[in-house]
């Protein structure tokens, strides 16, 4: 997952944070292989924000690909940056066990979705 880590790294060159200053980059792979990108986007009606994740998968989503094997997710805060609870539900609507890799300058960590979102809201009845 080196690869991945990388395109995060990558991607996260790209961040538009003026406000917070706070650059976040993600790779998202799929079960066919395919990688897509994606940086934090920010907006002055600070609310407007998208982070890096979601922006990757809606990239993903409106080119047809819908099944995600892997998420890498790099920063240079101290410590790793888990997605933040929209990003979690948001990668679960797609695939419910996506391998999240957390990455910053001194290392990284692997966990699965399943453990960062472990009742999530779904579909009941509508
Ligand atoms: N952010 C992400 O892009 N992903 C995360 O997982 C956490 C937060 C962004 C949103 C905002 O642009 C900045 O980081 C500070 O919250």
């Amino acid at each position: 997952m080196k690869e991945l880590i990388k395109k995060a790294v990558e991607a996260r060159e790209k961040s538009y944070s003026p406000y917070s200053h706070f650059k976040v980059g993600a790779a998202l792979k799929t079960k066919s292989g395919k990688v897509y990108t994606g940086t934090n986007v920010e907006s002055a009606s600070y609310g407007l924000t998208v982070c890096a994740e979601r922006v990757a998968v809606y990239k993903a989503v409106s080119e047809g690909e819908r099944d995600f094997e892997a998420i890498a997710v790099f920063t240079e805060a101290e410590e790793l940056t888990p997605p933040c609870g929209a990003c979690r539900q948001v990668l679960w609507e797609f695939s419910k066990d996506i391998l999240i890799i957390l990455a910053n300058t001194k290392g990284n960590k692997e966990m699965r979705l399943t453990e960062l979102l472990p009742f999530p809201f779904e579909r009941r009845g509508f």
